[in-house]
Order: structure tokens, then C-alpha cells, then sequence
């Protein structure tokens, strides 16, 4: 079993401390993370809502909130050091509230690391930055968590930006994208920069064409007005798809340092070409889901979520989108890069496919040669394929098949994957930005994707719309076609 060693002692402030993210992913990472001794006892977890809650009432919810999503048994040892790091404070954030109280669980003397987590409206992030600062708890230890969506578009995410960089130094922020947190994204880095195979391979060249693929079987449920609002280019492709994007196609890094990573990916991020108005209509494909079935159960459509059966609501944003994008520099030039991101598909699926070019001739006559295919699976497996055409056995003559050299990471190893959220706290808790992104970065993204939505707004450009349990509107598929392409999944 792995050696896990303590980080130093924290405060650990959760602004939305009784939300939803803090329920679902962090308590039960920092739970994780402690049963396996990497907390210090003097380690604290205050939480900061704005209803009221008796120390002993938080206490009872923390608990029922890790007990049925904590792997294994629940262990009462681990739980009664958990619960004595636990703190409560109650503040409106948007409030004039004292916040004296707030710094009553923490230590004044700035012996602990001291880290606010804000998993809230990012409209606050200014305010509680300002808040923090004026109440005297932004020491040099301080670092501030930014969950995601980091602005709305290009102008918001730069106000965001600059207001909580009048408080905190960008070495101090951490903006998340949990896609960073997964297994297989930093498995790209070992994969690409730990073995020369691949290398000489990784480029127009070789390379005919990629594809990213994030497909969820799940719909947007009780977040309809959020998806209204933000859609699926916004909330999946402006931060996940983006940065995996940036992590295949970016040059080898000089280090492991986080600079030096953060600098590759930013490179790849300016060298997107424009999707501009003229040519937004071949490039892209908004889509949106119909009632249909998923997993073998009836669902509804996105309409339909947002009002009832017989009175679906107005709705035309998108749940699904694809895009071709080009990366205009030496490496990819000419090799698109496909992406597909949706709700209510077939199944839940990320993979980024690399397909090879096909042989130069082929000298088996009639039979069909599929090119090799090099498959990254983050979701729900995690490991990497890589195709290749073999001969059948048997004397009946010579026939080809292509075959998978397969490695499954579980299985290699042995172990339960820990959740992204896990490593990411750990990551800020010992002073790591590697896997978080850099003001340059989200910005950059911005500015790619308002240009879509610009061209999209200017062209008129509307959803198609898909069956829910499909793989997604025809369209997506002809935009491939166009190409004389297909997406890999369906096979
Ligand atoms: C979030 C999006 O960032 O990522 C959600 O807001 C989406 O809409 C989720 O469902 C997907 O994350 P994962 O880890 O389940 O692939």
C-alpha cells in the first residue's frame, strides 16, 4: 500500500461550506484524504454558510453527508478526528456582515496554511476576496480556490480576475478544472513525456486527425436555469475540453514545473484559429435533447426539464455541441482536432482518440486496413488502447484484423482511482498550481469561445435537436462525413 505523507497543518475555509459541491465531492475527499494520515491533527475545516447552525447540528450533517459516499466502511476511528477539525460560521457573503467571527478558528499567529475555498456564485468571487482583505485574514500563507465557471465570458472572467488579484497574488490562486484532477489527464504527461515512442509520431505527420469526446448520460436535471443560461459550450468545452485539448497537443514542457506546463498549454490556446461567423456553420453543431431513453428507462427531453410535460419550456440553448477546431502551428497544422460534448447520450464516454494515417498502400488487396488508433480512456474506464492490424490465425488464407493492445490502469495496479477532487485540495494544500489554471489561460479560452457564441448569435445559428440516448444530432456526424471522417463511437 502507498505511503501517503502528511501536508503541513491548514485552515481550510469553505466558503458554501453546506452547499451542494461541498457535500457531494469535498467532505467526502478531505474525509479520504484524512483517513489515509496526510491532515495533522491541528488541521481545520470551518465551513462558512449563511444559515444558521448549531456547532453540534453541522457536525450531524457532515456525517450523514459522507456516510453512503465514502468507499469502503465507515470507519468511526477516522470520523471522530474528522469531526474535531469541524468548524461552523454563519455570514451572508452579500452582506455587510462582521467577519470577525471567521477568524476566530483560525490561527493568528499564521502557522497554518490558509486556504478559502470559494464554492460559490462566481458573481461573489470578487466581493469575498475584498471581504477577506478588509477583515485582515489574507496573510502571505493564503491561497484562494476558485471553483468553476470562472466568468461568463471574456469581460467577466477578466473583472473576476482583476478583482481578486488586487487581494491575492496569482501564485496565491487556484482556479479549478477538475478535469486536471483525473488519472488519465496526468497519465497524458507520463505517456507522452515518459516513453520517446511517441514522440515522433505525435504530429501532422503521423497523425490524420484527433478527437475528444465528453459524452454524460445524465441531463441537466435541476439545473435548468444554470443551463439556460450557460449551455454546453460554456460550461464543458471553455474549461474540460479545452484544457485536454491543450494537454495532448501542447509541446514537451522543460519541467514538471508548474510554469513551465502552464506556459506549452497557453501556447496552444493562442494558436486556435478563429471560429469566426463565415465559416461557423461547417465547423460547428449545436444540439439539444428530446425525450427519449437512456440506460433502458424513459426520460425527458431538456424542454421539457425545464417546465412539464405538457408545457415544456422555451428553450434553445445547447446540451450538446461539436466543433472542429484547428491548432494554426507547426505541429498540427492541417490535423483537426474534433470535439463532442453532451448531455443525455448513448452513455457516459470521455476519450481522446488519436487517429494514424493509413498505410501508404496497402498490399493485402481487398482487405479493408484500419488505421491505428490510439485511444486515451478517462471515462468510465481509465486506460489506453492502442490499435493494430493483425493477421488472423489459422491456415484459411490471410486475413487482417485490427486488435487492441490494451492497458487498463484499475487493473494494472490495483487500486481504487481516487476522485479529481482529492488530489486537486491536496495540490493546493501543498502549494501546487500545476493542475490548476493560470489567469492567461482562462482568459484565452474566453476569447476563443465568445467568438463562437458571437458567430453563432450573428449567423442565427440554432440547435439540432437528438433523441436522448443518442450519440447526438446527424449533423455531428456529417461534420465529420464532410471530412470523409467518422467518430470512432459509436463502432
Ligand atoms: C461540470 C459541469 O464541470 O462537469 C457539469 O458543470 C458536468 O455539467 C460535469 O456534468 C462532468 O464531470 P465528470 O467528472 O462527471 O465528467
Amino acid at each position: 500500500m502507498a505511503e501517503f505523507v502528511p501536508v503541513a497543518p491548514f485552515d481550510l475555509v469553505i466558503f458554501g461550506g453546506t452547499g451542494d459541491l461541498a457535500q457531494r465531492k469535498l467532505l467526502p475527499a478531505l474525509f479520504h484524504r484524512d483517513s489515509d494520515g496526510q491532515f495533522s491533527d491541528d488541521s481545520r475545516i470551518v465551513a462558512v454558510s449563511r444559515g444558521e447552525m448549531e456547532h453540534a447540528a453541522y457536525v450531524d450533517w457532515v456525517r450523514e453527508a459522507l456516510i453512503g459516499r465514502i468507499d469502503g466502511e465507515f470507519d468511526e476511528k477516522v470520523w471522530s478526528r474528522f469531526a474535531q477539525r469541524l468548524h461552523h460560521v454563519q455570514l451572508d457573503l452579500a452582506d455587510g456582515d462582521d467577519w470577525s467571527a471567521l477568524a476566530a478558528p483560525l490561527d493568528a499567529e499564521g502557522r497554518r496554511t490558509r486556504v478559502f475555498y470559494l464554492a460559490t456564485a462566481p458573481s461573489l468571487f470578487g466581493t469575498v476576496a475584498g471581504r477577506l482583505d478588509a477583515a485582515g485574514l489574507v496573510d502571505a500563507n493564503a491561497r484562494i480556490v476558485l471553483e468553476k465557471p470562472v466568468g461568463h465570458d471574456f469581460d467577466s472572467a477578466r473583472a473576476i480576475n482583476d478583482a481578486v488579484g488586487a487581494v491575492f497574488d496569482e501564485s496565491q490562486i487556484y482556479r479549478i478544472d477538475h478535469y486536471l484532477g483525473k488519472e488519465t489527464v496526468q497519465n497524458v504527461l507520463a505517456l507522452r513525456f515518459g516513453n520517446s515512442l511517441f514522440e515522433p509520431l505525435w504530429a501532422r505527420g503521423a497523425v490524420d486527425h484527433v478527437q475528444i469526446t465528453v459524452a454524460e448520460d445524465i441531463g441537466v436535471g435541476q439545473r435548468f436555469d444554470f443551463y439556460q443560461r450557460t449551455g454546453a459550450l460554456r460550461d464543458m468545452v471553455q474549461n474540460h475540453m479545452l484544457q485536454l485539448l491543450c494537454m495532448v497537443a501542447m509541446e514537451a514542457p522543460a519541467s514538471m514545473h508548474h510554469d513551465d506546463i502552464r506556459n506549452e498549454k497557453i501556447k496552444v490556446m493562442r494558436a486556435l484559429k478563429p471560429i469566426t461567423a463565415e465559416g461557423v456553420d461547417r465547423v460547428s453543431v449545436r444540439g439539444r435533447y428530446t425525450a427519449g431513453i437512456v440506460d433502458r428507462e424513459p426520460v425527458a427531453g431538456y424542454a421539457e426539464e425545464g417546465g412539464t410535460r405538457d408545457a415544456p419550456a422555451e428553450a434553445d440553448t445547447e446540451t450538446f455541441v461539436a466543433l472542429k477546431a484547428e491548432i494554426d502551428n507547426w505541429r498540427w497544422n492541417g490535423t483537426p482536432f474534433y470535439l463532442r460534448t453532451g448531455k443525455r447520450m448513448a452513455r457516459k464516454l470521455s476519450e481522446i482518440v488519436f487517429q494514424f494515417k493509413p498505410v501508404p498502400h496497402s498490399i493485402f488487396g481487398e482487405q479493408p486496413l484500419e488505421p491505428n488508433r490510439l485511444v486515451l480512456s478517462l471515462q468510465p474506464e481509465e486506460g489506453v488502447q492502442l490499435t493494430l492490424m493483425t493477421k488472423e490465425p489459422g491456415p484459411g488464407g490471410f486475413r487482417m484484423r485490427s486488435l487492441p493492445l490494451n492497458l487498463n490502469f484499475p487493473d494494472a495496479f490495483s487500486v481504487t482511482y481516487p476522485d479529481a477532487y482529492e488530489r486537486l485540495l491536496m495540490e493546493v494544500l501543498r502549494g501546487n498550481p500545476a493542475l490548476f489554471m493560470r489567469r492567461d489561460e482562462i482568459e484565452a479560452a474566453w476569447q476563443w469561445i465568445d467568438r463562437i457564441i458571437d458567430s453563432w448569435a450573428s449567423r442565427g445559428v440554432r440547435t439540432h435537436e437528438y433523441m436522448a440516448g443518442s450519440w447526438g444530432p446527424t449533423d455531428s456526424f456529417v461534420l465529420l462525413d464532410r471530412d470523409g471522417r467518422r467518430w470512432a463511437q459509436p463502432v
